[in-house]
């Protein structure tokens, strides 16, 4: 794996150097050494007072709105995936709306995209994590600079004013600033851009409707409006049952996509636990949407609308048919698990789930799709067993052997293709054997 690489930021007024990735975000799906740390003070509100949060239906756009209508006008969107799985969701986004994304720092591409674009990839990405509208990028050479990009833009075009709002932020690298000093320059300076244009931002830190986040990496940061909300889109609302070592489904669907998952492919996960790879895999082959009846933060920009969004969601039909997938795990207790969480994602009569041995059973599948236990959570004896048993079960018989795993090194046969991926702290692979 490539290490990450760090840099001083030279800066004139440093006060203190801060080493680690810190993040002012809560919720955020942040880089692996993240020191997490609260936002901000409710009292200090970015330095300001704003009285109280408005209660009751929120105006979409206030009376006192600067905003431009920005329908139709293409604006540079950032999606943020699972570090090492870029290639994965540029193919999905480009092929979704016609995109051509570029990695802007690992776990994260961009692109251009218009209202239309935000909608498809709520209703449709599998493989992403958040879908945030950038509103300002450049080089920074310290606070003052991350600050100023807020006046290279018209923030009124982008934060719809009068809804409460908050700043996250995320920063890499060496800086004399943390992560919580960002967010608080930040907040004050796109409070008062919108103040300046006639409207307001009520500061809410812990439940916002907009949410401005801001990355700074080595000498370069992005502000941007988070589109997707609070709950990133891993969180699949069917999870009900967690296993004690999970896989993100994100993750899970950018396997079934790596395998090529369709609706003529039958698919075995012989190591299912509480079933993320099977249950993504039957929502790919359906052409179901991953993360139905959830609310994003539609509201947050002043261009898109909730109610087109769901126009969008709803109109689109799903394959009637489905391949025959199943799950294998030697634990009760996980069949059980993914029993219960297929049955929430609506997918319980397209997923077979059997208790047994994936070493002692005769895959009959097409695709075989294995997150396999590597020893960290779970129990590390036997796993040169397990790893030798599966691959000499499975023979020739799959047309694709997709497996993700931090013990690449217990992996028996020759990957034809290789992507090396984060999985939390971890150092991890996935190998896809043809
Ligand atoms: C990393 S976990 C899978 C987690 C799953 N992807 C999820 O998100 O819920 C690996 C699973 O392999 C199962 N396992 C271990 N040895 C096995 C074997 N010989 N046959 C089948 N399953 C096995 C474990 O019980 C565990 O649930």
């Amino acid at each position: 794996m490539a290490s990450r690489s760090e840099s001083v930021v030279g800066d004139r007024t440093r006060r203190r150097p801060v080493h680690a990735d810190d993040s002012a975000a809560a919720g955020h799906d942040r880089p692996d050494t993240v020191v997490r740390t609260r936002g901000f003070s409710p009292d200090r509100g970015y330095g300001r007072r704003d009285g109280p949060r408005p209660t009751g239906d929120r105006p979409k756009t206030p009376a006192t709105a600067a905003a431009t209508d920005r329908s139709g006008a293409t604006v540079r969107l950032i999606a943020t995936t699972n570090r090492g799985f870029e290639s994965v969701s540029t193919d999905e986004v480009a092929g979704l709306v016609s995109a051509s994304p570029s990695v802007v720092w690992p776990g994260a591409i961009a692109f251009e995209g218009d209202e239309s674009t935000l909608y498809r990839l709520h209703a449709r990405a599998r493989t992403i994590n958040r879908v945030l509208v950038e509103v300002a990028a450049g080089p920074v050479d310290g606070l003052d600079d991350v600050a100023a990009l807020v006046g290279t833009a018209t923030i009124p075009e982008y934060v719809a004013p009068g809804r409460p709002f908050a700043v996250r932020s995320t920063r890499h690298g060496d800086h004399p600033f943390t992560s919580m000093d960002v967010a608080d320059r930040v907040g004050r300076a796109t409070i008062d851009a919108v103040r300046a244009a006639g409207g307001d931002l009520p500061v809410d830190l812990d439940d916002p409707d907009t949410i401005l986040r801001v990355f700074v990496r080595e000498d370069y940061a992005w502000l941007a409006v988070d589109v997707t909300g609070g709950r990133s889109l891993h969180r699949r609302g069917y999870r009900t049952v967690e296993h004690e070592a999970p896989l993100r489904p994100t993750m899970a669907a950018a396997l079934c996509r790596l395998a090529g998952v369709d609706d003529g492919t039958s698919v075995l996960d012989p190591t299912c636990g509480c079933g993320a790879i099977p249950i993504e895999a039957a929502l790919l082959a359906r052409d179901r949407p991953p993360v139905p009846d959830r609310q994003f933060a539609f509201d947050a920009v002043p261009f898109a609308d909730v109610d087109q969004f769901r126009a969008v969601r709803d109109d689109h039909p799903t394959r009637g048919r489905c391949p025959p997938i199943r799950g294998i795990d030697v634990e009760d207790r996980w069949i059980a698990g993914a029993h219960r969480n297929a049955a929430a994602a609506g997918v319980d009569d397209d997923v077979a789930f059997e208790l047994g041995d994936a070493t002692a059973t005769t895959p009959s599948a097409d695709l075989v799709i294995a997150d396999l236990p590597f020893g960290v959570r779970t129990d590390g004896t036997g796993l040169d067993t397990l790893y030798r048993g599966l691959f000499d079960a499975l023979g020739d018989e799959p047309e694709r052997v997709v497996v993700f795993t931090a013990r690449d090194d217990l992996v028996p046969v020759e990957p034809t293709r290789r992507l090396d991926v984060r999985h939390g702290r971890l150092d991890a692979a996935v190998l896809i054997v043809e």
